[in-house]
């Protein structure tokens, strides 16, 4: 029907000339592995942040796993995760050797429910992951207060919330350690990359050889030795490995291309934030769907715009024939083969998950799109 239209892409990562520059310096550099760029973005989110210490990874599931693994949880406990979540969030318990416990959505925010929470805590449990759900900020006060009480570390998974905040402190900031996604999708990005924030500096600098096969220096810090001429010691290629690691390390390519864009986070956030608006204006003539979220469109830090409706097959057909890219985040973990044998009562989940619909939202989208989307949303009520 409409295959001459442009299609509108449903995520698109804001890349320009100023991220190629700071390619083409790596270039110059000639360095472009772990090295001097990795250190100057992990110093920057730590400023951005207030963070004690930050670590730069290849994914945020690399961050996810490398957080998990942090505590030294013996195997077999439990940890309490997001049902609606990707799997990312819970295949970081499963590779650490723990058990995850599929904990059901609110209803209304389609966070972690902390009233199932405290059902399904029990005292095996040691950890809770916790999903930023969308961008919408878990109750961090209440959840802090409920990991108090139940002697349980707090890991925020921030994949879908990076700049965003709950009560005026940074997400990422309120439990034992952040963890944060560059994929492109993301609200920034580095192609592929991750991060883990924390207060907690002696955790972190724990963590660093495991992200670098356990190497306990990084090669770029010893590299001026090799040729050192005031420092004949022949020993400057030594390191030790004593703990086991994994190949998890950001490169400079990738930390290159983050420092701009952490540089341009507000102004991506904020033009989501009025892509929001406008389609929430659409949404009021629509009156088969309401808004995924309870969206706070003049602050928040979305990744995620959506709409639950009944018909969802209809709506994607009827977008799809417009040249419309939809998506649906998530097929909660509780119906993935993995996860059968974790499967818990999570009836809020099972019941709206399959009426959930992510529209396009990203930090190129115009105005012309929204309303293309927005249009085609009211035209189907009409
Ligand atoms: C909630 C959540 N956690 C973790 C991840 C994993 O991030 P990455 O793709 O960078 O490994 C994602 C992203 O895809 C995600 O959506």
């Amino acid at each position: 029907m409409s295959n001459q239209l442009p299609e509108v892409r449903l995520f698109q990562p804001l890349l320009g000339d100023e991220e190629l520059a700071a390619v083409k310096a790596a270039f110059d550099r000639s360095w472009v592995g772990l090295g001097g760029e990795v250190s100057a973005f992990e110093k920057e989110f730590e400023d951005y942040f207030g963070a004690a210490a930050a670590l730069g990874v290849n994914s945020g599931t690399a961050a996810l796993q490398l957080a998990v693994e942090a505590f030294g949880f013996p195997e077999g406990k439990k940890v309490l995760v997001n049902d609606l979540t990707f799997v990312a969030s819970a295949t970081c318990i499963l590779i650490n050797r723990l058990v995850p416990v599929l904990v059901d959505c609110d209803p209304v925010t389609l966070g972690m429910d902390l009233d199932d929470a405290a059902r399904k805590v029990d005292s095996d449990t040691v950890a809770m992951v916790v999903v930023h759900y969308g961008g919408h900020p878990a109750p961090m006060d209440r959840v802090m207060e409920f990991a108090r009480r139940h002697d349980l570390k707090v890991i925020e998974d921030c994949a879908h919330c990076i700049g965003g905040d709950y009560q005026g402190r940074k997400l990422g900031t309120w439990g034992d350690v952040g963890c944060f996604s560059f994929e492109e999708k993301k609200g920034m990005t580095t192609g592929d990359g991750g991060m883990m924030v924390s207060a907690d500096r002696e955790l972190i600098e724990r963590m660093r050889p495991h992200r670098w096969v356990g190497i306990d220096k990084d090669t770029w810090r010893r590299r001026d030795s090799y040729t050192d001429t005031g420092d004949l010691d022949t020993k400057h290629w030594h390191y030790e490995v004593a703990v086991l690691g994994y190949k998890y390390n950001m490169n400079d390519l990738a930390a290159s291309i983050g420092r701009v864009q952490l540089r341009k986070l507000a102004a991506m956030n904020e033009t989501k934030r009025r892509a929001i608006q406008r389609y929430l204006g659409h949404l009021r003539a629509c009156p088969d769907m309401v808004p995924l979220l309870p969206y706070e469109a003049d602050r928040g830090a979305y990744w995620l715009f959506g709409v639950r409706v009944a018909d969802r097959d209809g709506v994607i057909r009827h977008l799809k024939q417009r040249r419309i890219s939809t998506g649906v985040h998530y097929m909660p973990l509780h119906a993935h083969p993995l996860f059968e044998r974790y499967n818990a009562a999570v009836p809020n989940s099972a019941a709206i998950w399959p009426t959930v619909l992510t529209l396009p939202l990203h930090a190129r989208l115009t105005d012309a799109e929204v309303d293309r989307v927005g249009c085609a949303l009211v035209d189907r009520n009409a």
